[in-house]
């Protein structure tokens, strides 16, 4: 695995918040929009499901992609991007079958079971603890649960992103990395492929089941 920078100053991608924070969010909607389709694909999210999204930024996947759900929930350590997620989010946060709450990946503040399917789209190479965070999902996953994370910028891409890890303090996974990774927090089968998108030569899409 390949390893960038995580210092107590996150940059913008990172942890987005105030004014800039909020552009970028609202950038991303349009940049990230083959990445939410390709999660979303992979996903499957019908009105049975209780689904959790973690780093859920300004809440457009879940508006979009969950509304037709049972319970759909978001989860972000930016303040600003939990509230811009339920300005958007209002009228399914007011009716009670949404909710955002502020916090870190890797400690998810949910008892065991409570989902049937998690995503993780544009954000796991952020998360410093990634091994424990993923045991957390795994957690809060039911029996037979999905978790779909999508990762745009990856090992397997060709790219050089020595840039990209220093400015963003990402890190890097090859889809047998994360395959590992998911196997030792538990997940029995992880399904790895690889398509197109904007500006993204090679997004990873990983499925795995609990
Ligand atoms: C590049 S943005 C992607 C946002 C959203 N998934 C999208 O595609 O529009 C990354 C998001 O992950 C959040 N994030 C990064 N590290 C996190 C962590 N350890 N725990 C919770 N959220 C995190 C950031 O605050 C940010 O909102």
């Amino acid at each position: 695995m390949s390893t960038g920078t995580h210092s107590k100053e996150l940059p913008q991608a990172a942890k987005p918040s105030g004014l800039k924070g909020m552009v970028l969010a609202y950038l991303m909607r349009w940049v990230h929009r083959g990445e939410y389709n390709a999660a979303a694909e992979a996903l499957q999210l019908g009105r049975n499901d209780r689904f959790l999204e973690i780093g859920c930024g300004s809440g457009f996947f879940l508006w979009k992609y969950a509304a037709g759900t049972a319970r759909s929930t978001g989860l972000d350590h930016s303040a600003d991007m939990v509230a811009m997620a339920g300005r958007r989010n209002h009228r399914r946060v007011q009716s009670g079958t949404t909710e955002f709450r502020q916090g870190d990946a890797s400690s998810l503040p949910w008892l065991d079971g409570s989902f049937t399917a998690a995503a993780a789209i544009a954000t796991f190479m952020f998360w410093p603890d990634p091994s424990n965070a993923l045991k957390e999902v795994h957690r809060v996953l039911q029996q037979d649960g999905r978790l779909v994370i999508s990762l745009g910028w990856n090992a397997d891409d060709g790219m050089d992103h020595t840039g990209h890890a220093q400015k963003y303090g990402i890190k890097l996974y090859s889809g047998e990395e994360l395959r590992a990774m998911l196997e030792s927090a538990g997940f029995s089968h992880a399904a790895i492929t690889y398509t197109r998108s904007f500006m993204t030569p090679r997004l990873m899409i990983c499925k795995a089941v609990k």
